[in-house]
């Protein structure tokens, strides 16, 4: 927000509700039984809006929208400046290095970059393979390494809390007395990943996620071997967990601390963005012919609709596990005749 967002009622107004719809929204989700419960709070939300008010357009949902603080008017997120396009190197760049902005991660972007700007944690929720890590990941990337050092730690199940001390310790130096802190003068990110799959202990604990949780009321946590006390300064937290595995729910004395949003599958138009990225900028690289790049979005929708359909039939696939062979795959086409015929053939045929 700036100074134009609250610079007359009506910018006022239109702020406000914009924030409004993301502090009671942003953690929404798809239910179990498969309810989207963002678009029934966008229906809710657009059958009480007045004519009068501050209105969105007809068509998607409120949470497809940005505020343009300029012109007071909600735009479609890929005209906001956290979308840009991307491209990618297929010689040089590995595919795990790029983020690839969409409409849909960009609104979770914008929120997530001004809240770590300002030192408030954010936790990304959601099912395997939706693209938390990688989010955070381009977010972290393109944080200024002058002010900005960033530690990232997966938990898993046996992630306890003098391990994660450990790791978290590591790149911290003494400030001062028992204070510590990153080097240089900086500020440090912890990146803690999957912040839900430590084991929980005898007493209904998860001794890692107690030590962040002591870390963030107290800014300071104990020595177990020296049994002293260090205060740790200068630090903030941003995790992702997926509420379907490990302990589903974390301790809500640390949960309370954490801005959420949900994160669901991105949608058609998303992983077109994102795979036409790759593989455009793989054709590129390697000089494939016309006749072939302009193949690209007819081979990502006739894979997606392969994908689907046996989705559909069989037993329930990760989205991951569809990705991980998309990446390697794409990277395994060194020449028109390798995609004519592993790729083409089985999918024409
Ligand atoms: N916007 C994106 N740009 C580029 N790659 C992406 C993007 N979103 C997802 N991916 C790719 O999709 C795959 C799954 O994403 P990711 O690992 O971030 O999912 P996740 O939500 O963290 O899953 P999990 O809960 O299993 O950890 C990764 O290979 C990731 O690189
Ligand atoms: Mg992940």
């Amino acid at each position: 927000m700036n100074k134009l967002s609250t610079s007359t009622p009506r910018a006022l107004e239109c702020t406000f509700v914009f924030c409004a719809i993301w502090a009671f929204g942003s953690s929404l989700g798809i239910g179990d039984d498969g309810t989207d419960y963002k678009l029934k709070f966008s229906d809710w939300w657009k059958s009480h809006q007045s004519a009068k008010g501050v209105a969105f357009p007809p068509r998607d949902t409120i949470f497809d929208y940005w505020l343009d603080p300029v012109s007071n008017v909600f735009e479609e997120w890929n005209k906001s400046p956290v979308f840009k396009s991307v491209t990618f190197d297929s010689k040089t760049m590995s595919m795990s290095e790029l983020t690839v902005p969409t409409g849909e991660s960009s609104s979770v972007a914008f929120w997530m970059n001004s809240l770590v700007a300002n030192g408030y944690p954010v936790m990304l929720c959601g099912g395997a393979g939706q693209g938390k890590t990688q989010l955070i990941a381009g977010m972290l990337k393109d944080l200024d390494a002058d002010q900005y050092d960033t530690l990232t730690v997966s938990m898993n199940f046996y992630t306890s809390g003098e391990a994660l001390r450990t790791m978290l310790e590591g790149p911290m130096v003494k400030l001062s007395g028992s204070t510590f802190g990153p080097a240089g003068g900086k500020k440090m990110v912890f990146f803690v990943d999957d912040l839900n799959l430590p084991m929980v202990d005898k007493y209904n604990t998860q001794s890692g996620i107690s030590l962040i949780r002591q870390h963030m009321d107290y800014s300071h946590w104990y020595d177990i071997g020296k049994l002293n006390l260090k205060t740790v300064i200068k630090c903030q937290y941003v995790s992702a967990m997926n509420p379907t595995a490990g302990s589903f729910l974390i301790n809500p004395r640390l949960q309370r601390w954490f801005t959420a949003f949900g994160i669901s599958a991105p949608n058609e138009a998303s992983i077109l963005t994102i795979f036409s990225t790759f593989l455009n900028g793989h054709f590129e690289t390697y000089g494939f012919e016309k006749k072939i790049t302009d193949l690209t979005e007819d081979i990502i929708k006739g894979t997606l609709a392969i994908h689907n359909a046996v989705a559909g039939t069989f037993r329930k696939v990760s989205e991951r596990s569809v990705r991980a062979f998309w990446k390697t795959s794409i990277l395994a086409m060194k020449c028109a005749k390798w995609l004519q015929t592993q790729w083409l053939h089985p999918l024409l045929s």
